[in-house]
């Protein structure tokens, strides 16, 4: 018996892969700052509970595959609110976020196609292409540039007669850039140009900071054809474990075919449903509060991040993460020590290594990834650990140089 060569190519998910450490590490009795997953401590608003208790069926039914008539109105009023007016039959509600891109991914992609993606990515991209038969085409971005990527020429060079696509997140995951109109509009002329679908991520939406106004590709009348939005009210409404998300564009044939994939699973969750309807139907002062935190946390770990010698990153304009570039040789053999080694007064941290967020093979290998989704004491905590860790670290590399030197 054989399994795929699909599954086979497929990376492990690099945030769980270190579950073994940090469960050690509490063995050992540390107390771990979690700095590694996307999971916000912000509390999921009341009404999308209160929406499932009031629901009165006494049948937990199959929904329409596209999704109830209920959310589906309630996601069209939400992106009226951003001038984007999108009909019934262009929202299709899925199980996540997470199955929007897998669909649209399966969609597009036959064996051997093409799908630009600015490396470093949301590493579970590389899992939906890979399970699609396409293949990643990383367009890399550097640290030193603040991970910005709408640059034509360097599109330009990565494109062959199999690229069908580009895969963006905006706000982004893990770099927290956020495209300019301007970024935008050559972005999408160069789809239009090179005959391409954009697949633009937008579940960060409301997480853009400093009084500035998110656009997305929505808004942009002349690529909207081939534009697909994925959204999901897993980060927006602190909502992850509801399984929602939403699939809208005007492209009609795509439309009709995602729909052949949604109705192979038949439905999403219908309670979920229920509880993601009231989310969306929330008033858009909702966000202010929640975004006014995270900006404020965002501050507080850049504040705590300069302190840091030889340290490498961006103030990220959106979404709840950052990138660092560290002074070491392999951010993964750091936290690995760090995990086994290291404590200050019983106290350690966990972080993501970003090797795993980039396709091209030893890139990204000094970075980390840091998700600002603690309050901000324990932030400015959590980021003092990676400090003082470091500075024991090099302490033992330098000891060790001198054992090497002296034997
Ligand atoms: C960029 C991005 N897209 C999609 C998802 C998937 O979200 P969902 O929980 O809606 O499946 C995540 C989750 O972390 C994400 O960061």
């Amino acid at each position: 018996m054989r399994l795929s060569k699909k599954i086979r190519g497929i990376k492990p998910s690099p945030i769980r892969k270190f579950f073994k450490y940090t469960e050690a590490a509490k063995r050992a009795g540390k107390k771990l700052y979690f700095l590694n997953i996307g999971q916000p401590d912000v509390k999921t608003p009341a009404v999308f509970m209160e929406a499932i208790r009031n629901d009165l069926r006494e049948i937990v039914e199959y929904g329409p595959s596209a999704g109830s008539p209920e959310l589906i109105e309630a996601v069209r009023d939400y992106y009226r609110r951003y001038g984007m007016d999108f009909s019934q039959d262009e929202v299709l509600i899925t199980c996540g976020g997470s199955e929007a891109l897998r669909f649209v991914i399966d969609c597009i992609c036959d064996d051997g196609d093409e799908i630009i993606v600015p490396e470093p990515f949301y590493t579970n991209y590389g899992a939906f292409v890979r399970a699609s038969g396409g293949v990643i085409v990383p367009l890399t971005t550097r640290a030193e540039e603040g991970y910005r990527y709408a640059d034509r020429d360097a599109l330009e060079r990565l494109v062959t007669p199999r690229t069908k696509a580009l895969l963006l997140t905006n706000p982004g995951n893990p770099t927290g850039v956020v495209l300019t109109r301007d970024e935008m509009e050559r972005i999408g002329a160069f789809a239009r140009e090179n005959d391409l679908f954009i697949i633009s991520d937008e579940v960060y939406r409301e997480f853009v900071y400093d009084n500035k106004a998110m656009s997305g590709f929505g808004q942009i009348a002349d690529i909207a054809d081939r534009t697909v939005i994925i959204d999901s009210v897993s980060k927006r409404f602190s909502a992850c474990g509801a399984r929602i998300g939403v699939a809208l564009s005007k492209n009609k044939d795509l439309m009709e075919n995602l729909l052949k994939l949604a109705q192979s699973r038949l439905c999403a969750p219908t309670l979920d449903q229920v509880g993601a309807a009231a989310l969306y139907r929330l008033p858009p002062d909702y966000f202010d509060a929640v975004r006014a935190e995270f900006e404020r946390r965002r501050n507080a770990v850049c504040e705590e991040l300069s302190k840091i010698d030889g340290a490498v990153f961006t103030k990220p304009p959106g979404a709840f993460y950052i990138m660092v570039k560290l002074p070491v040789d392999d951010a993964e053999e750091f936290l690995l020590w760090l995990l086994e080694n290291f404590d200050d007064e019983g106290e350690s941290v966990m972080f993501t290594p970003a090797e795993d967020f980039y396709a091209t093979e030893g890139l990204g290998r000094s970075e980390i990834r840091i998700a600002y989704v603690l309050n901000e004491r324990d932030l400015r905590r959590a980021t003092e650990l990676i400090r003082l860790a470091l500075s024991a670290w090099r302490g033992t590399l330098a000891d060790a140089s001198r054992r090497v030197g002296t034997g």
